[in-house]
């Protein structure tokens, strides 16, 4: 790697705020911190760093908004919003995140061009961005994933101790307690609201927001490389410099886990497959009205019915 990617990486892997994200996958945050956050300075914190973006004015043109919900690829759009914006030149002032709920250090820099928001995304939220944006427009990546993996990957993640904190899921450890067949249920009521959310903003085409298929960008390093070259041309048209373009394409190839595998230590993948196809077997069981409205999510969405 060439020294100035190198340290590209490592400075935009992680910064100090973002380390403190309580509600991203433990596995690779507990790889970030360990392996990078004690290689990196923390990057100036304030927010008037927006003169930064200055030298790449275009990027000032609209406000940029990437948009995840907790197992639709929280951690891998993070990455992705960081490698992109800190290769263009963007400081931590100008990238903004917003979580639901605001955990202790979680939300920064409202007001930043750039932000990312996590477990809150939602058709209404879309709409007052659109009219905050004004003439400016907004422009959104928005990670998309079928609903019914989503509840079933919840299940498996928390079942196995991760993010005991997180508040969707309280009180804290009932999860480590239930079987598949209650635990599924159990999420499946607690991320409906979510996973409606996720839905109404996604459901339509809209042609200021681009749907990054989670199935797709983590399926194959392909499928990966093709959606991070249209999430691009969405984003930037024509802006990027052939160097930039190059520069993109390198730094977010390492947000490919097939690539990328984070080494064992640091996540049981294995075990969540196993799980996951065991957990799959409970859909059918949950109750018809709570099963009816993960299908119609599917539908709405696009996915085949399971
Ligand atoms: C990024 O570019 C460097 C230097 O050109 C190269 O050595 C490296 O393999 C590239 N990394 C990826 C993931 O493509
Ligand atoms: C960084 O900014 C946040 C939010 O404004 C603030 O709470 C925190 O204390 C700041 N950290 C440093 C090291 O200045
Ligand atoms: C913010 O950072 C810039 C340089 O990045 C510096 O010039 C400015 O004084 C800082 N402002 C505050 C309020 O710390
Ligand atoms: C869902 O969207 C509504 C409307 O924007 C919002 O008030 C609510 O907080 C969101 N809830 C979740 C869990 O995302
Ligand atoms: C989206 O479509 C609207 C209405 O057709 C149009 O006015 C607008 O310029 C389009 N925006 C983008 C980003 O293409």
């Amino acid at each position: 790697m060439q020294p100035t990617a190198q340290r590209l990486l490592l400075g935009l892997l992680c910064s100090a705020w973002s380390c403190s994200g309580f509600t991203e996958e433990s596995n690779a945050l507990n790889f970030v911190q360990r392996k990078v956050l004690p290689r990196v300075a923390p990057a100036p914190n304030n927010s008037t760093a927006q003169s930064e973006l200055l030298s790449q004015p275009w990027l000032l043109h609209h406000k940029y908004i990437f948009a995840c919900h907790h197992k639709a690829g929280v951690y891998l759009l993070d990455t992705l919003f960081k490698m992109v914006f800190y290769a263009l030149g963007a400081k931590e002032g100008d990238m903004g995140r917003w979580i639901q709920p605001c955990y202790p250090f979680t939300c920064l820099f409202p007001e930043a061009p750039l932000q990312i928001w996590i477990d809150l995304y939602s058709a209404e939220r879309a709409q007052e961005a659109r009219e905050a944006a004004g003439a400016k427009g907004i422009r959104v990546v928005g990670i998309v994933r079928d609903p019914v993996s989503m509840i079933v990957s919840a299940y498996c993640y928390h079942h196995r101790g991760m993010e005991p904190y997180n508040a969707m899921f309280y009180p804290e450890g009932t999860l480590l307690q239930l079987g598949p067949k209650e635990g599924l249920k159990f999420v499946a009521e607690r991320m409906l609201a979510l996973i409606e959310n996720m839905t109404s903003a996604f459901e339509q085409p809209v042609n200021d927001t681009f749907h990054l298929v989670y199935e797709k960008v983590a399926g194959s390093s392909q499928g990966f490389d093709e959606q991070v070259e249209e999430m691009m041309s969405f984003l930037f048209e024509d802006h990027l410099t052939s160097e930039q373009h190059s520069l993109l394409l390198n730094v977010t190839k390492f947000a490919d886990l097939n690539r990328f595998p984070r080494d064992s230590s640091d996540s049981s993948h294995m075990n969540d497959e196993e799980c996951e196809e065991e957990v799959s077997k409970y859909v059918p069981s949950l109750h018809p009205e709570l099963l009816s409205r993960y299908r119609s999510f599917q539908e709405r969405l696009g996915y085949a019915v399971t």
